[in-house]
């Protein structure tokens, strides 16, 4: 058997000061309860998409309640979960009127032949597996309003907007995307993420995280990898598949991550931040680690009873958990 172990992030970003504690609150809230998914048999793909629906449920994060807004003011969103036992996946992108996007990517992962569903397939998807629409009015914040006012009145063109959110999702303040990895007691591993995207975005944008290899990645033999930052970058060098390649050829989770978050830095620039484990051998305990170059990542272990969490640099976690 193996030990059950999760680790969650909050998404990368520029987090204020006064609102670093209720973010690392919120990870390791979710991290708890995808442990306690483990703990009572459940495997790697339930512990991910409770841990993302704990995030989604929170309005602190960008993802279901609390997504940021596109130009027109609306909530869509992307979301991809991987079964890394079998590489099953499914994913759901543009999806508009949802409180928890995770589920339904899982149940086209589980219901569907398919791998994506988009748009008006995606609600058309979600409501005929029983899950009712919101209004955008639930899922949406005074603060996501506020910032989008802001931006907006800033008068960037689409093309500018974007790119200064490609210096880094730090050019606003807040966080960008949830994510989940986790290994189960049989050894699986499994991740989900999930987003509201990028603020001011052009409707019918999709970022990376509903895009296998570039918002998560998921090989019981190899590792499992959630993502978050700038999606534009993070979609042109595959950046979860890096890491997992990084992984093949022997390097530590660290090392991996350091590696493709470098990798991408010199060929397209961006900022990101990457959460991964790895199994060890039969009875081992698994690897498990997180890097980001924003100036914020909130993120929370559990494995072993024992919980770790961080949210600056010089908090990043590098396996073996400490006091192992
Ligand atoms: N990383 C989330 C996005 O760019 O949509």
């Amino acid at each position: 058997m193996f030990e059950p172990t999760i680790i969650v992030h909050g998404g990368c970003g520029k987090i204020s000061p006064d609102m670093k504690e209720i973010a690392i609150e919120g990870v390791k809230t979710a991290a708890c309860r995808g442990h306690t998914t483990l703990t009572r048999g459940g495997s790697a793909v339930d512990a991910v998409v409770e841990a993302v629906t704990t995030l989604e449920n929170n309005p602190e994060f960008n993802a279901g309640h609390g997504s940021v807004l596109n130009r027109k003011g609306e909530v869509e969103m992307d979301a991809c979960v991987i079964d890394g036992q079998t590489l099953a996946s499914g994913g759901v992108c543009g999806l508009r009127g949802c409180a928890n996007p995770i589920q339904v990517a899982r149940l086209v992962m589980e219901k569907t032949a398919h791998c994506l569903l988009t748009g008006q397939g995606a609600r058309d998807f979600m409501e005929s597996q029983g899950i009712h629409p919101v209004a955008d009015s639930e899922l949406i914040t005074p603060r996501g309003r506020a910032r989008l006012e802001k931006v907006l009145k800033s008068a960037f063109p689409v093309k500018e907007a974007t790119e200064s959110q490609s210096s880094g999702p730090s050019a606003l303040p807040g966080c960008d995307t949830v994510g989940a990895v986790a290994m189960d007691a049989h050894g699986n591993l499994a991740t989900a993420t999930s987003t509201g995207g990028i603020i001011a975005k052009l409707p019918g944008r999709v970022g990376d995280s509903p895009i296998i290899g570039s918002g998560g990645y998921a090989d019981s033999d190899v590792g499992a990898v959630s993502t978050t930052g700038d999606g534009e970058s993070i979609m042109k060098v595959c950046l979860a598949r890096r890491v997992a390649e990084y992984l093949e050829k022997g390097e530590s989770i660290r090392q991996a991550a350091e590696h493709a978050l470098e990798f991408m830095s010199n060929r397209v620039g961006g900022e990101a931040g990457i959460i991964a484990l790895s199994r060890g051998g039969e009875g081992g305990k698994c690897q498990v680690g997180c890097h980001f170059t924003s100036d914020n990542m909130p993120w929370a272990v559990v494995s072993n009873g024992k919980m770790t969490w961080g949210i600056d640099h010089g908090q990043e976690l590098s396996s073996p958990l400490e006091g192992e």
